[in-house]
């Protein structure tokens, strides 16, 4: 593996190796000296055009826990705003040596542009890009879903396993989401199943070919199909333009009242799903319209524990694409 682009380039055995060096990670991290000298003298360049709280500072948690030096390099506040392009702010970031490039953009595709246009050197893992891809957030959940529903007293993380017989519902703002389509790519490389639930208007043009399937009436989903997990999806009101609520003549429903009876998770709906069932979300939430406060507080919800997960999924992803193949795992 030389980047991580998109989920979709994740083979199954790649997918597990990578879950499964998480889990070595992991166990790192509960060692009371949590910091392992593997990318000692290597740089990695956190290179963030749009605004991030988890993916930023876990990258960089997971960076320096590995010893590498970490650059923070945020559009806001920097040359960018003066007109720079992503060209030229690459090749000065590439002229401090950056071994990996983390970068989140607003642009679907601006990873892929800086992987292959030769601006970098260095290991390119997309953090984000626009409305396409998230692979580190299908990883993370992946990692999250496999220890809950998977792993046992003897394999608590379910290293090995994937995760097939598994059924994941997606819901919400389906049009506007990467972490979407990374996870459809990525549980059914794993071998889930998928259900995405949506008002028509979020439902991607095309989504009937996508390796999930899809429906508009999500207590139908909960009742009937009653899925392993629920994973509900921000409302994400940047992308929607008109008055930015997502509701009126301009957005994608009627209005937020109407949007959270159909498809918000509360605790009547919490209490359809089966006894198992885990509740997730990648962050940041919207509480009270996609998510009441009483789900995403119950013990059911994993939604901070995805981001503490976060750290051990990204140390893997820098580990294996930068490690050299002579050094030891940890
Ligand atoms: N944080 C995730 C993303 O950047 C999900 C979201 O923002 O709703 O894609
Ligand atoms: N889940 C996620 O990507 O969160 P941030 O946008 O805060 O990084």
């Amino acid at each position: 593996m030389r980047h991580l682009l998109s989920a979709a380039d994740l083979d199954r055995a790649t997918a597990v190796h990578l879950l499964d060096t998480a889990s070595q990670m992991a166990a790192t991290q509960a060692r009371e000296i949590k910091k392992l000298p593997t990318l000692r003298g290597r740089t990695v360049v956190n290179l963030f055009f749009e605004d991030s709280t988890r993916t930023r500072i876990s990258f960089e948690a997971a960076a320096k826990r590995l010893s590498a030096d970490v650059i923070n390099f945020s559009a806001k506040g920097s040359s960018v705003s003066k007109g720079e392009s992503l060209k030229d702010t690459a090749l000065t970031l590439q002229a401090m040596g950056a071994d990996a490039v983390v970068v989140r953009h607003q642009a679907s595709g601006a990873p892929h542009r800086l992987a292959h246009s030769g601006w970098v050197d260095g290991a390119v893992v997309n953090a984000g890009d626009g409305t396409h891809q998230h692979p580190t957030q299908a990883l993370l959940d992946a990692f999250t879903l496999r220890r809950h529903l998977r792993g046992d007293a003897d394999n608590p993380d379910g290293v090995g396993l994937d995760l097939t017989g598994l059924h994941v519902a997606i819901v919400g703002d389906v049009l506007h989401s990467r972490v979407a389509r990374s996870n459809v790519n990525l549980l059914h490389t794993l071998g889930a199943e998928v259900t995405l639930v949506a008002p028509p208007t979020l439902v991607p043009v095309g989504a009937e070919s996508w390796t999930s399937r899809t429906s508009y009436h999500l207590d139908q989903v909960l009742a009937d199909q009653q899925p392993d997990a629920i994973m509900m999806l921000r409302v994400q009101r940047e992308r929607m333009g008109g008055d930015g609520t997502g509701a009126g003549r301009t957005g994608f429903f009627p209005s937020p009242l109407e949007y959270t009876r159909a498809y918000g998770l509360d605790a009547r709906r919490l209490a359809l799903l089966p006894e198992h069932a885990i509740v997730m979300h990648p962050g940041p939430m919207n509480r009270g319209l996609e998510i009441s406060a009483d789900a995403a507080d119950s013990p059911r919800a994993v939604i901070v524990e995805q981001v503490a997960n976060g750290v051990a999924v990204r140390m893997a992803v820098l580990y294996l694409l930068l490690a050299k193949e002579k050094e030891t795992t940890p």
